[in-house]
């Protein structure tokens, strides 16, 4: 499938039918995850992932994760990450952000649904897993098999403002 493809056809999932991921889907989920680019090739990210029913449970006191029978909970290592000079802002969240984009459009193309959730207790988060000082949990990526109708790949048009606004040429 080609990428414009695979990006257009992907959407929000918040319906899940139950059925596990699959452990190979996982490993190529987690390596799409292990090959994306960090700030100075740092890697200040480290991943929580949660399928079991207990994890599943305790992640479900944070956030609404829709039932979905996996979820990948990405953090941002603050200890690691790399610092811009010249104002101190550390790119960790940026990384974190690019891992669970890979993950998310690699689950689109085994065929797997999924939703990148923020809306998260960071603090209940950390308590339920125990979450070192260091770590932030930034983005949660929950992931299944869809039980929604598929969204149209042509829905762009309506859904995103246009790219006559988007990118920005006049005056620069
Ligand atoms: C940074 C970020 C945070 C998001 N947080 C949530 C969330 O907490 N809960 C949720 O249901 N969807 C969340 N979403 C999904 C967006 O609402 C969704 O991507 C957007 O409405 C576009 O729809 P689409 O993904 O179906 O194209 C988030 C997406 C991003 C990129």
């Amino acid at each position: 499938m080609e990428f414009s493809e695979l990006a257009k056809k992907r959407y929000s999932v918040r319906s899940y039918n139950g059925k596990k991921v699959e452990k190979e889907k996982l490993e190529k989920i987690l390596e799409a995850a292990h090959v994306a680019p960090t700030a100075a090739n740092l890697q200040p990210v480290r991943l929580l992932v949660i399928q079991q029913e207990e994890g599943l449970e305790k992640l479900s006191k944070a956030a609404n994760i829709y039932h979905a029978p996996l979820a990948i909970v990405v953090c941002a290592d603050h200890d690691k990450a790399w610092v811009r000079p010249f104002d101190k802002k550390q790119t960790c969240d940026i990384d974190a952000s690019i891992l669970t984009d890979h993950m998310m459009l690699q689950a689109s193309e085994l065929g797997l649904g999924s939703v990148w959730i923020c809306y998260f207790k960071p603090d209940i988060l950390r308590e339920e897993f125990c979450i070192p000082k260091n770590l932030e949990p930034v983005n949660i990526l929950a992931v299944g098999y869809s039980k929604e109708t598929p969204q149209s790949p042509d829905r762009h048009e309506e859904t995103r403002i246009a790219v006559k606004n988007l990118a920005l040429f006049e005056h620069f």
